[in-house]
Parts: C-alpha cells; sequence; structure tokens
C-alpha cells in the first residue's frame, strides 16, 4: 500500500491534532515560517466529541459576561454544553464596554453621568486598540465583526514635556534624535573610537547605514545633523516656485537630550502596540455582542449577582441576587468563575483558604479615560491630525484623536488615559472637575479651542467600576497563587486576562478561555 507523504501528514493530524501535525511538517521543512508557529493551537469542542463517545453534555454555569467568561461560554457551546452565564451588570462585555449618546455612567462614589454624545461619537472605555498577532483578530474573523486600523501612532501628533516651551510633532523629534545620534555615532565611528568591535568594512556600513537613518551630512561635513524635511515644515511644498520651508530652528543637541523626547520612541516598538493595530467598526463592544448573539441571550442572565459559590461532590452550585434582588441558586457540573479576582475574593465560597489567600494575592490597578466631544474636529482642519496618541508627561499622560469619522462635524477625543497614581488623582474628583483639569492640561498643547468647542464629556475611573473595581491586576510573581488559580478548585475553573502573560488585553482572556475550556471538556470526555 503506497503511503506518501500527505497520508503521513494526516495521520499525524489525525492521531495528535494540530499541534503535532504543525511540528512534524516543521520538522519535515514544509512549515511556512517559524513565526506562525507561534501562535497556540486551540481545537474546539465539537457536537461529535459527545455524540460519538455517547456522553452526554454538561451544564457549566460561568460567572461573568466578560471576555472570558463570553468566549468560555461560545466555545463549550459548540459541543452542546448547556451554559448559563450569570452577570451582575446590565450588559455584557465586562471592561469591553463602549459608551454613546444616552449611556450611563455610575461610580461607586454615588456619581452618575449621562453621556449627551451625538450619533456615531463613542468612547471605548475600556480596551481600544487590537495588535495584528494577537488572537482577538481571529475571533473578529470568526464572528464576522468588522475591523478597521486604529492609529496607535501618528508622525503628526505631539509629545508635550513640561520642559517644552510647545509641543513637538513625532516626527521632528525622531528626525532631531536620530539625526544627532547619527552624527555622533558617525564622528566616533570615523575617529576610531570603535576599533576593537569594527573591522574597517564594519566602519563603512555602519556610516552608510547612519547616513540614512540619520540623514547626516557627509565625513567633510562632520557627519552634521542640520534638520531638513523630516522636520515637518512650517510652510508646506506647493505648486510654482512654492518649495515650502522646513521646520526650524534646530534644538541643540543638548536641548534635545534635555527635553527627553527619545524616550517616548520605545513605546511603538513594543510587541503589543506596535502599528498596524485594530478596532472594531462603531465601536469594541462588537465584540462582545457577536459573542452574546452566538451563544444566544436566553443564556444570559444581566443583573444577577453571585453571592456564593458552593463546590459540591458531584457539581456546583452558585447563589446570586436577581435583578429583582431575590435569592436564587443554580446547579451545575462544572462551574467556570471568570470574574476579577478581588472581586472573586470579596464573594463567599467553600473552596478553602489557600484558594482564598490566592485570589486576595493580585493587586488591582487603576484606569481612567475621559471622552470629549467637540463641535468641530479642530485637530483635522486646524492641525492636520488624523488619529494617532500625543504622548505627556502631564498627569493626562496620553491624548487620542480618533481613529474614525475622519472629515466629519463632530468627534471625539479621549483627553486622557492614564493609570496608577495618575488615574486615582482623577478618580477621586467629581466629573465635571475632572473635565475642568483634562481640558486645563490639554490646552497647553492644544491652546483656547480645545476648552471652547468643547460639547461634552464622560470620564470614567476604572477602580469605582461597580463590579470591576480595577482596570487590571498585576501578580507579585507567576509562581504559587497564579499557579494555583489555573488548576480547578473541585469543579470550579477560573479564566481571565488575569491568568495569562497578557494581562489587560482581550487577548489574554480569550486564550485563558481557550485553556479552560481545553481542560474542562478533557476531564468530562475522560469521565463516565
Ligand atoms: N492593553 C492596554 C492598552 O493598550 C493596557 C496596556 C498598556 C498594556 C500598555 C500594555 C502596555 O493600553
Amino acid at each position: 500500500m503506497g503511503y506518501n507523504r500527505r497520508d503521513f501528514l494526516s495521520a499525524v493530524g489525525v492521531s495528535g491534532g494540530a499541534g503535532a501535525l504543525f511540528a512534524t511538517m516543521g520538522a519535515l521543512g514544509l512549515a511556512p515560517s517559524a513565526e506562525a508557529a507561534a501562535k497556540g493551537t486551540f481545537d474546539p469542542p465539537q457536537q461529535s466529541d459527545f455524540s460519538l463517545t455517547g456522553r452526554s453534555a454538561k451544564k457549566v454555569v460561568i460567572l461573568g459576561a466578560g471576555i472570558a467568561g463570553l468566549a468560555t461560554a461560545y466555545e463549550l457551546g459548540k459541543a452542546g454544553y448547556d451554559c448559563t452565564i450569570l452577570e451582575a451588570l446590565d450588559r455584557v462585555g465586562g471592561r469591553n464596554w463602549t459608551i454613546r449618546g444616552g449611556d450611563r455612567v455610575t461610580e461607586l462614589d454615588g456619581s452618575t453621568q449621562v453621556a449627551k454624545f451625538g450619533d456615531g461619537v463613542y468612547l471605548n472605555a475600556g480596551p481600544a486598540r487590537l495588535a495584528q498577532w494577537m488572537v482577538t483578530m481571529d475571533y473578529c474573523r470568526e464572528l464576522g465583526v468588522d475591523l478597521e486600523v486604529f492609529t496607535n501612532s501618528n508622525a503628526q501628533a505631539y509629545i508635550y514635556h513640561q520642559n517644552m516651551r510647545a509641543p513637538v510633532r513625532w516626527r521632528t523629534a525622531k528626525a532631531d534624535v536620530y539625526g544627532y545620534v547619527s552624527e555622533l555615532l558617525s564622528r566616533a565611528t570615523d575617529a576610531g573610537a570603535l576599533d576593537a568591535a569594527l573591522t574597517a568594512q564594519d566602519k563603512e556600513r555602519l556610516i552608510a547605514f547612519l547616513s540614512s537613518f540619520g540623514a547626516v551630512g557627509d565625513k567633510a561635513s562632520g557627519f552634521k545633523y542640520s534638520g531638513g524635511t523630516r522636520r515637518g515644515h512650517s510652510v508646506n511644498p506647493g505648486a510654482g516656485d512654492q518649495p515650502g520651508t522646513v521646520l526650524g530652528p534646530v534644538p541643540s543637541l543638548s536641548e534635545v537630550l534635555a527635553s527627553g523626547v527619545g524616550q517616548r520612541f520605545a513605546f511603538e516598538f513594543g510587541y503589543d502596540q506596535a502599528m498596524l493595530m485594530f478596532q472594531p467598526v462603531g465601536g469594541m463592544d462588537a465584540i462582545p455582542r457577536a459573542f452574546a448573539g452566538r451563544i444566544g441571550r436566553q443564556r444570559i442572565r444581566l443583573r444577577a449577582k453571585v453571592t456564593r459559590i458552593t463546590d459540591l461532590p458531584d457539581g456546583v452550585e452558585v447563589e446570586y441576587e436577581d435583578r429583582h434582588g431575590r435569592t436564587q441558586k443554580i446547579k451545575a457540573d462544572m462551574c467556570v468563575a471568570a470574574m476579577p479576582p478581588h472581586i472573586l475574593a470579596k464573594t463567599a465560597h467553600n473552596l478553602g483558604p489557600e484558594v482564598q489567600a490566592a485570589l486576595a494575592t493580585p493587586t488591582a490597578t487603576n484606569a481612567g479615560k475621559i471622552g470629549l466631544e467637540y463641535r468641530r474636529r479642530w485637530w483635522e482642519v486646524d492641525e492636520d491630525i488624523y488619529g494617532g496618541v500625543t504622548a505627556t508627561d502631564l498627569d493626562l499622560a496620553t491624548i487620542w484623536y480618533p481613529s474614525y469619522g475622519y472629515g466629519s462635524s463632530r468627534g471625539m477625543v479621549v483627553g486622557y488615559y492614564n493609570f496608577g497614581a495618575q488615574a486615582d488623582a482623577y478618580a477621586a474628583l467629581k466629573p465635571a472637575e475632572r473635565e475642568r483639569r483634562a481640558i486645563e492640561q490639554g490646552m497647553k498643547i492644544h491652546g483656547a479651542k480645545y476648552r471652547d468647542e468643547l460639547a461634552s464629556s464622560v470620564s470614567i475611573a476604572w477602580k469605582l467600576q461597580p463590579h470591576i473595581e480595577g482596570a487590571w491586576v498585576g501578580w507579585p510573581s507567576r509562581q504559587g497563587a497564579y499557579q494555583l488559580l489555573g488548576k480547578p478548585a473541585g469543579h470550579v475553573y477560573f479564566a481571565g486576562d488575569w491568568l495569562s502573560y497578557m494581562i489587560a488585553w482581550q487577548a489574554g482572556a480569550l486564550e485563558s478561555a481557550r485553556k479552560v475550556v481545553t481542560e474542562l471538556h478533557q476531564r468530562v470526555l475522560s469521565t463516565s
């Protein structure tokens, strides 16, 4: 019997799954690339897993309709598991929350804001950007969520530090830093300062690179950086006899170093923050909405606050308070607790003192955002900025320009997106005071129109969001507590971005959900 390469590969695929198949292909030199192998493999549970083994689908109660909870129900649902999601809020998505006109933002300190945004204007109050390599992109494809580019880096946006007289465009900052660094390194190389590390040919090639990287002059000029069109123009090139005017004057090397602009550049080198990045068209909540549609809304109980988790010899019982304040109970074979750890730590359970201590181990970080709606898209019309982020050392941290609705009449700027102590400072203020402070700070970059053309605003402090109480968590280590919660406590599994190496990303929640789904399903299939 002929046994060709294709038969061999498909045999490996049947017994070992896609991971083994891919590894075998790699060993045979057939895998497309090493990068492609960086993706984890996931085989969703299937109907046939039950029908072919004579088992019946189990009942699973999922705590929390954030991204992890939704993905768990969606994937288990593919095999026919009977899933019910309990969600304390009156919406799905958890931190994935898109605020539009009419939406209410109520915080734990009792303040309530009602968004007055016009049609088509929205604030992604939580997650707002997706990296191309993240599994979130795959879910968008599978769920039919349309994507568009999210502009995370824009040469035309600004860097502003309080030691500057005026904000500097990213392009200008880069031209100056790359230019001066290239000048210095070219001179040192040419003078022989690096001869111990470089051959004569290396030196020549390094100098050629620096000439192009930094746009510096030739050897005769001393490799001098003297500015150029990369800095931008004070008068743009035009028709006829208008060559444009290069932006000047060029600051000195010492001034460029003192400004600290170069220390901003690393942000966009990050694996998770590098362009291109993406966002769902119309708002990030397209993702939870699509999940909820596939799961079936009837499986999701909103305004159902979990009050007790009891692991039983043969399953699990969850007690919750329903929308009418009545105590309800639900029994299931398995439970997936996809709530924040610090909220679980405040929930009654019988999972033991070690689990309790583990749940209390990670610490919640705060983050804040304010959406500033403007009557006019002055950042486009006056400043030629179409999307992107301005980085500052002000307590607002960053200002974001919208990556949608270009050229329309109104639009929304994120007036601050900050974490930690800066977010705490804004959280301590009433919404009107947050707006005042954000405007006062932002005017240092954009001037009086930043105040005068404001139409409305909404701000959020994640540590004050009921049932969430934080933006994300940090672990002291990935040992101990993290390891313990990566395993089920009886019939209770834990899921969330907090149990991944992608904390503060939806991808972390999705990968965690896939891990729990795989483990839970394997357990169900291996017991009778
Ligand atoms: N994912 C969040 C964001 O993009 C939080 C985060 C910030 C994560 C910076 C990593 C680095 O803003």
